[in-house]
């Protein structure tokens, strides 16, 4: 119980970094949230100045940094061990992914902003390709991650693929997903093949399948474990507390 609680609680936080990930210039992250320090617009253009780097550089870099954290919100959801919860949780998730997407690709197209260009200058149009990108990622991330549900639940949204495919092409454009450490293959290739947005190579397989599926055995195993613990100390209680109680619980 303790730990689903904890998980959702890390999902939601992850999902407010999304909304809140670049900040306002000015704002001061008194909260310590890192999500806030990390891709604030400003932060990338000083840093870029002490460091010499292009500002599309040192961006790339605090992008990568926070899939890794988003990353771990998906692990968080593998780990809840209940379908209904998962269920729950990505479909909530996924809403939110595309009512961010939708919004901001808007303002990027009115802009006519394209990932070829200067790092912006707005602030509103670096807000807006940042959460662009950082909600697709996170959208590949569940998708590969738990590639059931989520296509259970992405089918049912018509509207959402219309999104999606341009949110690939369009970052497509871009090389910020082009090396990543924590990625077998290129991200954007792997959600359109899975989604077969493009035709699938004939060796095409989700190289997470595996990975996840050694998580969830844990997961369950570690849930049988806690299981046992728990009816042993029943057991105990059982023998030494009235009978009643052992009786309600069996109902
Ligand atoms: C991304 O662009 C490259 C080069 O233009 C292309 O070969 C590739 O198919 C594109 N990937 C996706 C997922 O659209």
């Amino acid at each position: 119980m303790y730990k689903v609680a904890y998980s959702q609680v890390l999902v939601v936080i992850l999902l407010l970094g999304l909304y809140s990930a670049l900040g306002q210039d000015g704002g001061q992250t008194t909260d310590g949230g890192r999500q806030k320090k990390v891709i604030k617009g400003k932060t990338v253009q000083e840093m870029a100045a002490k460091s010499n780097l292009p500002e599309w550089e040192v961006y790339k870099r605090l992008f990568m940094q926070q899939r890794k954290e988003q990353l771990d919100a998906v692990k968080s959801i593998l780990q809840m061990g209940s379908y209904e919860k998962q269920y729950k949780m990505i479909e909530m998730l996924f809403e939110k992914i595309f009512d961010v997407v939708e919004k901001k690709r808007v303002l990027l197209i009115e802009n006519g902003f394209l990932p070829t260009d200067e790092f912006p200058k707005d602030e509103s149009i670096r807000e807006a390709f940042s959460m662009v990108a950082e909600a697709t990622a996170f959208f590949g991330d569940i998708l590969l991650r738990l590639p059931d549900i989520s296509h259970k639940i992405y089918e049912r949204h018509k509207e959402w693929q219309v999104s999606l495919g341009w949110c690939i092409t369009y970052l497509n454009q871009s090389d910020i997903f082009s090396i990543d450490s924590d990625q077998k293959l290129n991200l954007l290739s792997l959600v359109a093949q899975e989604l077969q947005l493009v035709e699938r190579d004939p060796n095409y397989i989700n190289p997470y399948k595996t990975e996840v599926n050694e998580m969830i055995e844990e997961a369950k195993k570690q849930q049988q474990m806690e299981e046992k613990e728990k009816k042993k100390k029943k057991k105990k209680e059982k023998r030494k507390g009235p009978r009643l109680t052992g009786v309600r619980n069996e109902l």
